[in-house]
């Protein structure tokens, strides 16, 4: 009794109690994020939810009723197969999905892509705070991933036709596709500019040209982005991703941190000037267009991955340029930075990477991200700015408000975007060489012949980025033409055609009047691509000869991501196009040949004799200080 009434006992409570509460306080401030306790709940009239009041004021109100953890989960780029438990999606808050190319719905039709895209969405609408996720693809020549959808040329030969209007409409087509499929959110256009050709991803740029990529990449944003006019609501289309932020295609050769590549996903010399004159420059466009998202390369700056350069990312391109979207990063481009995924997270946010295109693991980065704003390693402050830029783009799509735009799936692949394509295709075409005007072949012509690995190889026409990342060999997209079928279709009736792959015509004495070489690479996407020697295989070279003995007159057809080395056979050839990768519409080819549309496509990018030319500066200076094969913008009419 007495020692439950001495001074000893009552100190020792106290004490107790004290200790008690320290430890609690502690247990609450590690374990259960800050604001976690308090969730405020936003009334049903929130300034948030009236579509009449500023995007600004919007964001705003909704930012105050989150969470922590909900403003880290909006950060979240998770790729779809990666999202085990669907009901993460609602739980988790997840900000952002992407299908990584080739990850596609079990039904890979338009209905099953919007089913696919419709669930996820309407489960992210679940989460407390209902805050509708966005779907990215990389439709990056068309919506490329379905295999009956209109699949455009790749941007390089885009490029070559450097006509603004054409890939503005191109652009728009391609998000009409999109949105039918309920997707708002393309990672293009490339803004990438290669000054070497043995990289595996030249194809995916409009040019080396900084002021002609400006002029497409702005059309191309245009294209996506801007409302019909007549249209009920106001917002944004379907979201572009101008990619990759920067210097990307000023890689030196050798310098790729991937032990598989050599180029893709390399350093580029840190030079101030260049990063002044050329590689701002396409940016400074589309933000002017109202870019509202930038994907961060995954190439080094000097010995800087970009995606950790707080120069570039914050003080460059937001600083400087006034960048008001959000920086995105490339697939798991932040996790490149350093061994340490915590470490690496923690570069990559303060140095103004808003949204992480993680792909795979997200409740580790939610937690990482978590315990460095406890820790005061992450400023909350960055947060907020990140999870605001991500907002402000979510309310400039309208997503939260009912009237998104509908687009029938009749779209896809409709005749009036396969005529668009078949248009983009002709004018693409650049003619090398015409000599004796070969070209227009007329349609009273007797006899041709017809060889090479692309003339009948849809696959090959179409390239990577297409139903598969890497592209799939062969004849095997429904409802394309191959260039061979183009020409059938297109030639006289009284013509005949024969057509062997590797030029084994039957040995009868006689002929042709014109053999047509269709020639070029296999598919190949990023640094699968990177090749010491751009050249065309054996198979295709003998079967020119072939066709060289067989007929008159040869015209050959380069149907490749890239330039070619072709100076040792160049003058047994009587005329040359450079098709690129002209997608589903191989007719556009033969519209050319037969000269039902003129030949009007220039060179995006010099063509070069050899590798010791490599890389070609902006001045169309050679390494070894050569003339190159043709200059940048050479084209015959
Ligand atoms: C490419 C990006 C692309 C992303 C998502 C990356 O490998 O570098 O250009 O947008 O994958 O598919």
């Amino acid at each position: 009794m007495l020692f439950f009434n001495s001074r000893l006992f009552y100190v020792g409570m106290v004490s107790f109690v004290l200790i008690l509460v320290l430890i609690l306080s502690m247990w609450v401030r590690y374990t259960i994020p800050e604001h976690m306790d308090v969730p405020s709940i936003p009334p049903s009239n929130a300034l948030y939810k009236n579509t009449k009041i500023p995007i600004e004021v919007r964001v705003q109100d909704l930012l105050s009723y989150m969470t922590l953890n909900e403003k880290i989960e909006q950060m979240v780029l998770v790729e779809k197969n990666s999202v085990h438990n669907l009901d993460d999606i609602t739980s988790y808050g997840l900000g952002a999905m992407l299908s990584g190319f080739g990850a596609k719905p079990t039904d890979n039709t338009g209905i099953g892509w919007n089913t696919m895209v419709t669930d996820f969405v309407m489960r992210s609408e679940k989460s407390r705070l209902g805050i509708p996720l966005f779907y990215g693809v990389d439709a990056i020549h068309g919506h490329s991933n379905i295999a009956n959808a209109t699949i455009f040329p790749h941007f390089i030969g885009l490029g070559a036709t450097g006509n603004v209007k054409l890939v503005e409409d191109v652009a728009r087509a391609t998000a009409e596709e999109l949105v039918a499929t309920g997707i708002r959110w393309s990672f293009s256009p490339t803004l990438d500019m290669p000054r070497d050709i043995r990289w595996g991803r030249t194809y995916e740029t409009f040019s080396d040209d900084p002021v002609l990529v400006g002029k497409l990449g702005t059309a191309y944003i245009n294209g996506l982005q801007k409302e019909k006019a007549g249209s009920s609501t106001s917002s944004i289309f379907v979201m572009g991703t101008p990619k990759h932020f920067v210097g990307i295609g000023g890689m030196q050769w050798g310098s790729s941190s991937n032990k598989d590549f050599k180029i893709d996903q390399g350093t580029t010399y840190p030079d101030e000037a260049k990063l002044r004159e050329e590689y701002l420059f396409p940016f400074t466009k589309v933000i002017d267009a109202g870019a509202l998202s930038i994907m961060i390369g995954l190439n080094s700056w000097g010995d800087t991955k970009l995606s950790a350069s707080s120069y570039l990312v914050t003080n460059v391109l937001k600083g400087e340029l006034g960048f008001k979207g959000f920086a995105v990063s490339d697939w798991y481009g932040v996790y490149e930075i350093s061994k340490s995924k915590y470490d690496s997270t923690v570069s990559a946010i303060n140095a103004g990477i808003d949204m992480v295109m993680l792909p795979f693991d997200y409740s580790t980065f939610v937690g990482n991200v978590l315990h460095a704003v406890q820790n005061g390693d992450i400023a909350e402050s960055r947060i907020d700015d990140a999870v605001r830029r991500i907002l402000r783009a979510k309310f400039a799509l309208g997503l939260f408000d009912a009237q998104s735009p509908h687009v029938s799936l009749d779209v896809i692949g409709s005749a009036e975007h396969r005529a668009l394509a078949r248009d983009a295709v002709a004018q693409s075409l650049v003619l090398l060489k015409n000599e004796n005007a070969v070209l227009p072949i007329a349609t009273t012509t007797r006899f041709i012949r017809v060889a090479g690995s692309t003339a009948d190889n849809i696959g090959r026409q179409a390239g990577a980025w297409t139903v598969e990342w890497q592209g799939i060999d062969g004849n095997w997209l429904p409802n394309a033409t191959s260039i061979l079928a183009g020409i059938r279709a297109r030639a006289g009736s009284t013509t005949r055609i024969a057509y062997d792959e590797l030029g084994n015509f039957a040995d009868d004495g006689e002929i042709a009047d014109i053999g047509i070489a269709i020639v070029g690479e296999k598919p190949y996407a990023e640094g699968w691509g990177d090749t010491a020697y751009p050249i065309l295989s054996i198979e295709d070279r003998e079967a020119i000869k072939k066709l060289r003995a067989t007929s008159k007159k040869v015209v050959v057809i380069i149907v490749s991501g890239r330039p070619l080395f072709v100076t040792n056979e160049i003058a047994s050839w009587d005329a040359v196009v450079a098709a690129w990768l002209p997608g589903s519409e191989g007719e556009g080819v033969a519209d050319g040949l037969f000269g039902d549309t003129p030949f009007v496509g220039t060179l995006p990018l010099p063509w070069p004799h050899h590798t010791e030319q490599l890389p070609i500066m902006r001045d169309g200076r050679t390494a070894d200080k050569t003339s190159v094969l043709f200059p940048r913008f050479f084209g015959l009419r």
